[in-house]
């Protein structure tokens, strides 16, 4: 194992999920067109894009075909019963990504915290910046965070910047995933393991070779 797969695996703190107080993603998963807001999408599960049921069941990694995805656009798929965003980022987005106001506004704003892999612990938390990646649980109590991608006077809230909402308790995200200061959830949103196979197809549950990041080693899921 390289040193680089040593530390990208390792557990960087412990911190138990109040597991009580979450949902079943299963089950929700196919509510999340209204769930996620403007520009979303519930990618179908169809037979040609994914493995068989029984395999999805055990974990198996996923393939999306990013081409679909326009600029702007983010699709929301289920991995291992977990919503998964991928999202395709306009050049916009990825100048506020690295503004000073959003800067300020973030908790954990160089991704310090092991919620991604070393891959991904970057300005735009993935591997590529035009395209995002993140497990869609906020990192409070486990709703969904609504995806409002626009910067806006007034919506979803005043001054808004762009990012995730969620609707439980207010926690606030950025495009990134990054969690804002002084809200309720504690952690960015969690990356996902995933690698790119070509220019437009990445799989998601399979890393980049030389990396053996899981989400079982991340603080809080
Ligand atoms: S579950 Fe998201 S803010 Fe509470």
């Amino acid at each position: 194992m390289s040193s680089d797969a040593a530390t990208d695996s390792a557990s960087h703190g412990q911190h138990a999920p109040a597991e009580g107080g979450r949902r079943d993603f299963l089950s929700l998963v196919t509510a999340a067109t209204a769930a996620i807001g403007v520009g979303a999408v519930v990618w179908p599960f169809v037979d040609s894009m994914n493995p068989a049921a029984d395999t999805l069941a055990a974990g198996a990694p996923v393939d999306v075909d990013l081409s679909p995805i326009q600029p702007g656009q983010q699709i929301v798929l289920l991995w291992r019963g977990k919503p998964i965003l991928v999202q395709n980022r306009t050049p916009a987005a990825l100048k506020v990504l690295q503004s000073k106001e959003m800067l300020s506004r973030l908790s954990d704003p160089n991704s310090r915290v092991h919620q991604q892999p070393k891959y991904a612990t970057n300005w735009h938390r993935s591997i590529k910046p035009e395209f995002g990646v993140l497990v869609g649980i906020c990192t409070h109590l486990g709703c969904l965070p609504e995806y409002f991608p626009n910067p806006s006077k007034s919506v979803p809230v005043e001054n808004w910047l762009g990012g995730y909402l969620c609707p439980c308790h207010g926690s606030k995200y950025d495009i990134a995933g990054r969690v804002y200061s002084g809200v309720p959830a504690p952690y960015n949103l969690p990356v996902p393991p995933y690698t790119f196979i070509n220019d437009h197809t990445i799989t998601v549950g399979k890393n980049p070779a030389g990396h053996t990041f899981s989400l079982g080693g991340i603080v809080q899921i």
